[in-house]
């Protein structure tokens, strides 16, 4: 849409059941804010909206796993999460929540018009139920085998590891999270969204229309569903957290997760109307308003498909790009809540910002890093090094370095104030630094327009790397030796500090929308005002005026330490973050046995020994037969662990075993000692094993 009126940037709503971490931040959040500081530094209308979505089965789940209420997770985390976005400079004219009145009547009046109209079907159906848990299993309450990827992590809404959609239906082997049990099918009653009568609208939608404006990606996914055949989809469940269904007799349903959540969007538009005295109406009905949805690759479906067609059928507009992005890994590896591997925003913002003084170049250097490895087309990794590497080589020796220098030299060579400008004299590296102004403000401009965020930061670090080559180029140190054999010299000077000042506030603006605590420090530098970094002033070479007095360089980028980037990855593979040490505290604290003396603890005879051989034992799915090599002898050992480990995947490993136990017999078997392991508060197992290899028949004490 060219020209549009006015905008409304979304970026997903985050579930408030724990803290997010960097994964989320690159995908959802850090572009979305780009745009939108880059929106309004063009002066234009735009409402940037997100809030907590604090409803679906995540929210009860992980109230149990805290021993607490769900209205105490979403309190907990609703807060947290606000205040690691403010941290991290994300702008947000509004961080609302799903919990709120207003939104649950938002919602409620959206289903009653669609079903008022007939737009949705009432349909019964059998669906899995807990016999033990007394409720039906929706969602994130069942879990199986992906029919798609074949994962063990897929849920009754989406697989985890692969990301496609399900229903609980479609899971091989499901089996209920509340009780551990094998689910029975029972009759209920729910309202569908027949998706199947809007494919010719999406078809056209989506694969003619848009199928050049939106990313491959996206467009790619979309197809895959609507040619895969598109189902109704249930819009409500059986269960207590939620927002109720508003039909006479419905008790005990509620509205589905992602049936609410997208409608978040515009409750979260009404209330920052209501705080800010405006209309909410015109962005979501209004046609000349540009609506964009910054969300990550999980997320495509809903926000192409399904939020799409609800709005159609509600009267509203229709998004005019998803600019979804792929995932991002850390350090080899997927980033996982559950094993520990991520990087939450919360631990970089202790470990970083909080020692920044509130400067935000720290914020500044994540945003950096992360724009840059966005995983724009396809999925990208962060890696401490790389962080490390693009801290240095690219903000601090090229863009710091840059403004650094000018600084000095102008302090050192013209006064410290900004010199007289001599049209007469300008030479071929003169003009063609100064044509780049207007260039890449035309560069970042379009990258913007096209979201690829990643290209526009690069074009204004590579107009910083002009500008150090410039200088290089022109030497006015070096000139500045010729002062009295050459008549010209200070008047070279002068233009070089004055074309590196004027590049100075260009690269301010430009690199505003990215790195805006940067770009706040520069303005206190240049003694202008915020007034300066709009959009309009990029290209100009006169925003500081010749006589200007300027304050000394105020270091952009502070140095960066070998052992802050090793203590992160020491503390990555250690696993022993906060949360861990939690877990541990909570562990102890629930299993706590009375206290022996160190006799008892003698009796026991530990052992190290490697696993020579391993198979399922028949009929019984926990269990492993092990063939362990102890040194002097082999043993055979049963072990509960093959819903954890494939046996594959024990040969080679090391064990500690504990030698001295009586043998006993499962399924048929001898075990002949057994396997210690650490069992998570969810029920998740890790062998307990020496931290390098051992010989065979190593003491353990
Ligand atoms: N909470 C969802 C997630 O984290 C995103 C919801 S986006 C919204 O995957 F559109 F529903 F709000
Ligand atoms: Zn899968």
């Amino acid at each position: 849409m060219d020209n549009p009126k006015r905008y409304l940037i979304t970026s997903a709503l985050p579930y408030a059941n724990g803290l997010k971490h960097i994964g989320h931040l690159a995908g959802a959040y850090i572009p979305a804010d780009i745009y939108v500081r880059y929106l309004r530094a063009q002066k234009r209308d735009v409402v940037f909206v997100c809030g907590s979505d604090e409803h679906g089965t995540a929210i009860p789940i992980q109230a149990a796993k805290e021993g607490t209420t769900p209205q105490a997770i979403i309190d907990k985390y609703h807060e947290a999460m606000k205040q690691d976005f403010a941290d991290l400079s994300i702008s947000f004219d509004i961080y609302h929540r799903t919990s709120s009145p207003l939104h649950h009547e938002t919602a409620q009046a959206f289903f009653t018009k669609l079903n008022d109209a007939g737009e949705l079907e009432l349909k019964e159906t059998e669906q899995y139920f807990d016999e033990a848990a007394k409720t039906f299993l929706a969602d994130r309450y069942i879990k199986g085998t992906c029919p798609n990827c074949g994962s063990d992590r897929a849920y009754g809404d989406q697989c985890e590891n692969c990301g496609k959609a399900l229903s609980p239906e479609e899971l091989i082997n499901p089996i209920s999270t509340l009780s551990g049990s094998k689910p029975i099918k029972k009759k209920t009653t729910h309202w569908y969204l027949p998706l199947g009568k809007h494919e010719e609208f999406l078809k056209k939608w989506i694969l003619e229309e848009h199928k050049n404006d939106w990313r491959a990606n996206v467009v790619g996914q979309c197809k895959g569903w609507i040619e895969g055949g598109l189902q109704s989809r249930a819009v409500t469940r059986d269960l207590d957290w939620g927002i109720k269904v508003p039909v006479q007799g419905a008790d005990g349903k509620v509205l589905y997760v992602w049936f609410d959540a997208p409608i978040g969007y515009i409750s979260a538009t009404k209330q920052w109307a209501i705080d800010n005295d405006k209309d909410w109406r015109p962005y979501w009905e209004d046609k000349e308003t540009k609506l964009v949805h910054f969300i990550g690759k999980d997320n495509i479906v809903f926000h192409c498909i399904i939020f799409p067609i609800m709005l159609k059928l509600h009267g509203n507009i229709l998004p005019d790009n998803v600019p979804a992005n792929e995932f991002l890994n850390l350090e080899g590896d997927k980033m996982s809540t559950s094993r520990n591997w991520k990087l939450e925003m919360r631990d970089y913002i202790n470990d970083f910002v909080k020692k920044d003084n509130g400067g935000g170049q720290m914020v500044d250097a994540l945003r950096y890093y992360l724009t840059s490895i966005a995983p724009e087309t396809k999925d990208s990794e962060f890696t401490w090094k790389g962080f490390q590497t693009a801290y240095r080589s690219e903000l601090s020796d090229v863009f710091g370095n840059f403004v650094n220098r000018t600084f000095v030299l102008m302090h050192k060579l013209c006064g410290g104030k900004v010199p007289v400008f001599h049209q007469d004299i300008l030479d071929e590296n003169d003009k063609t630094i100064i044509a780049e102004f207007e260039n890449t403000k035309g560069s970042v401009q379009s990258a913007l327009e096209y979201y690829h965020f990643r290209d526009g930061l690069f074009q204004v670090i590579e107009l910083a790397r002009k500008g150090n080559q410039y200088m290089q180029k022109k030497e006015p140190w070096i000139v500045a030796k010729q002062l009295t054999e050459n008549p010209d010299a200070q008047k070279q000077i002068d233009n070089c500090i004055y074309i590196c000042l004027q590049l100075c506030a260009n690269l301010s603006i430009l690199i505003n929308p990215f790195l805006p605590n940067t770009a706040k420090k520069m303005l206190y530098m240049m003694k202008v005002v915020d007034k300066m970094l709009e959009w309009e002033n990029a290209g100009k070479l006169n925003l500081l005026k010749t006589g200007y007095s300027l304050r000394s360089p105020e270091i952009l980028f502070r140095k960066m330490e070998d052992s802050e980037i090793d203590a992160q990855i020491e503390k990555l593979k250690s696993g022993l973050t906060k949360e861990t040490n939690k877990k541990v505290e909570e562990i102890k604290n629930t299993t706590a046995k009375s206290e022996i003396v160190y006799d008892d603890f003698a009796k026991l005879e530990l052992k190290a020994g490697t696993v020579t051989a391993c198979e399922k034992v028949e009929k019984a799915d926990k269990l492993l037969k092990l063939e362990v090599d102890l040194g002097a002898e082999k043993r055979t050992i049963v072990s509960g662990i093959a819903l954890r480990y494939k046996p594959e995947e024990m040969v080679g490993k090391q064990v500690v075993v504990v030698t001295n136990l009586a043998p006993r017999k499962m399924k048929g078997i001898e075990s002949q000692g057994m396997i210690l392991t650490a069992e998570d508060k969810d029920g998740t197992l890790q062998l307990l094993k020496p931290e390098n290899l051992v010989a065979p028949g190593s003491n353990v004490s």
